[in-house]
């Protein structure tokens, strides 16, 4: 990774850590981590979660333009990675079967599945307005904040009431 876009990624990754320290609440939590990589990262247009319920993923804190409200899994770029359960990189999203344009100043696209005990949970979505703008290092720099995302809120789960959000994804 060019040392440039390591360090980015690296301060991403210690911001990420000091704003989930001590917080359960993952709604809060997700809001501040698509804040924190919609203005950390450039030429980014939307960034944020969609949550698994089921069959579909339902549309959590981002920030951008409103987006598309539910994905069946297997649909878009977002259902495509929570099918494949791997992240996706699209460089030209008009190229993408299926793509689902929810900003139609979108290019390029990268999706990362949240995977918990074995099972996706949700993604995190990238969408920017160049072509090609993600390659292979965002792809690890953002696996690694979903790592971080996801291993901050294994403490928690027993904490969760019957029936939440992140109960259903598991179903
Ligand atoms: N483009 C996505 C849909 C979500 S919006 O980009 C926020 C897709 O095809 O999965």
């Amino acid at each position: 990774m060019a040392l440039s876009k390591l360090q980015l990624y690296r301060d991403l990754a210690a911001q990420l850590a000091a704003l989930l320290a001590n917080e359960a609440n993952r709604v809060a939590n997700a809001a501040n981590a698509a804040a924190l990589i919609y203005h950390g990262l450039p030429d980014v247009n939307w960034a944020g979660f969609y949550f698994r319920e089921g069959a579909e993923l339902v549309l959590g804190p981002f920030q951008g333009k409103p987006a598309c409200v539910r994905i069946p899994v297997g649909k878009g770029v977002c259902g495509a990675a929570a099918a494949r359960a791997a992240a996706v990189l699209v460089p030209d999203v008009h190229q993408f079967p299926g793509h689902i344009a929810c900003d139609p100043i979108s290019r390029s696209e990268l999706v990362v599945p949240l995977v918990e005990a074995g099972t996706v949970s949700g993604v995190l979505d990238l969408d920017s307005p160049l072509p090609a703008r993600f390659d292979e290092d965002d792809r690890i720099g953002c696996q690694r904040l979903v790592a971080l995302f996801v291993d901050h809120h294994r403490q928690y789960l027993d904490t969760l009431p019957d029936g939440t959000l992140w109960q259903k994804a598991r179903c």
